[in-house]
């Protein structure tokens, strides 16, 4: 066709919840485009990031909240949910971290972009 630009697009937005189904200040795991995906509400703002720690693969929804940074529920990693990036990796005593660090370098969470519609949240996954 004439004019039409075609490309091939793999992002899917998809409807994981309402709103109202996160607590402020909580964090909800669901499951969109076969990935554990975290969510993580803030007033009436929703951040999405994946679920697994990227140190060892912990369940961040497990995890807490406090504003947009969680907490891995196992070693305590930091990480903000605006970004993914890493804030704290671990809090094991600083010898130990630093081959920690050697043999698993700090890695940031995958974000997704979140929107929010008539109460209904979307993932574009
Ligand atoms: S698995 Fe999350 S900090 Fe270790």
């Amino acid at each position: 066709m004439p004019g039409l630009a075609l490309w091939r697009c793999d992002i899917a937005k998809i409807k994981v919840l309402q709103l109202k189904e996160i607590p402020d200040g909580g964090l909800k795991m669901v499951t969109a485009g076969g990935q554990d995906i975290l969510l993580a509400r803030t007033g009436e703002k929703v951040y999405a990031a994946q679920n697994s720690c990227t140190h060892l693969g912990g369940s961040l929804s497990r995890g807490t909240l406090e504003g947009t940074v969680v907490t891995c529920p196992r070693h305590r990693s930091q990480f903000d949910m605006k970004d993914g990036k890493v804030l704290r990796w671990t809090t094991w005593p600083s010898a130990v971290l630093l081959f920690a660090k050697l043999v698993k370098p700090p890695r940031p969470l995958k974000t997704y972009p979140v929107s929010v519609e008539s109460g209904d949240v979307f993932v574009e996954v």
